[in-house]
């Protein structure tokens, strides 16, 4: 069994994003379990100032509920041709702390349901990058875009919600069936898990510059390691880098590298 979490990109109440979530959880595969996370409305826009630890509460409930999934299917309408600002806002907190963010090494699959009938790509496109960029193994085929979602999803009179095209629902289907079968390979976890071996070395090459660049500045040592512990890294990885930045500076405490014309 895998832990699916569904989470739809449209806050609003008949949201055809959210209605093809709830469609699709009966063409899912029985090795996924479904559960829906409803509080991204509560979710405050994104500001390093109140991304504390422990987290605000409505926060906390949205890293949980990602932690606890295996998986996410997300459901999301395209604005301007673009990421909503829901699903972004919620994917930087997920991103956070970082390099511990909770939004890594799941399997994710994601779906565009407008009201257009061109429209549609280009968020699903967007999307998929911003989640497979975070160390996701997104699901690359197929591309699910509901188009004309009113006529697309309709509500039977017992209130279920029923997916009236034929060829997407055998995609959908399709689709969750390769989920599932990525999930039981543990593929996303092997895949961040390699990623996570070389951390400290990634991590390594992408802030040294900085470190040396600040210190050559002039900057001191206390700031720029304030900066680094508030952006998200380990104290005792901070202090490496600055002894590391310092020794190579020498004694006169200059950079090789900074302030050269
Ligand atoms: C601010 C805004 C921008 C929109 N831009 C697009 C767009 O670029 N492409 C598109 O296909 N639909 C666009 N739409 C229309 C959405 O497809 C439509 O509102 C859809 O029903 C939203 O999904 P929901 O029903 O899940 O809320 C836009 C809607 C809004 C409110």
């Amino acid at each position: 069994m895998h832990r699916i979490l569904a989470l739809s990109g449209s806050l609003r109440r008949d949201s055809f994003n959210t209605r093809l979530l709830r469609a699709a959880e009966r063409l899912a595969p029985p090795d996924l379990t479904w559960d829906f996370f409803e509080g991204l409305a509560d979710v405050p826009v994104y500001d390093e100032d109140i991304d504390t630890d422990p987290p605000v509460p409505a926060v906390a409930r949205l890293r949980e509920a990602v932690a606890a999934a295996d998986g996410l299917v997300i459901a999301t309408p395209e604005y301007n041709h673009a990421i909503p600002g829901v699903v972004k806002n919620a994917v930087d907190w997920l991103s956070r702390p970082h390099g511990r963010g909770a939004l890594a090494g799941k399997g994710i699959v994601v779906w565009v349901a407008t009201l257009g009938r061109m429209n549609g790509l280009r968020c699903l496109g967007d999307t998929r990058g911003l989640l497979s960029g975070l160390g996701n193994l997104v699901v690359p085929e197929p591309e699910v875009v509901v188009a004309s979602a009113p006529s697309a999803l309709t509500t039977a009179p017992d209130g279920t919600v029923v997916l009236t095209d034929a060829v997407t629902v055998d995609l959908i289907r399709a689709q969750l069936r390769v989920l599932a079968d990525v999930l039981e390979a543990q593929a996303p976890r092997a895949l961040w898990q390699a990623v996570e071996r070389q951390r400290p070395d990634i991590e390594r090459a992408r802030f040294l510059p900085y470190v040396r660049q600040a210190l050559g500045d002039g900057a001191a040592p206390e700031v720029v390691a304030e900066r680094l512990r508030s952006a998200g890294h380990r104290p005792e990885t901070v202090r490496k880098w600055i002894e590391e930045a310092r020794a190579e500076a020498g004694p006169r405490g200059r950079s090789p590298q900074a302030g050269r014309p």
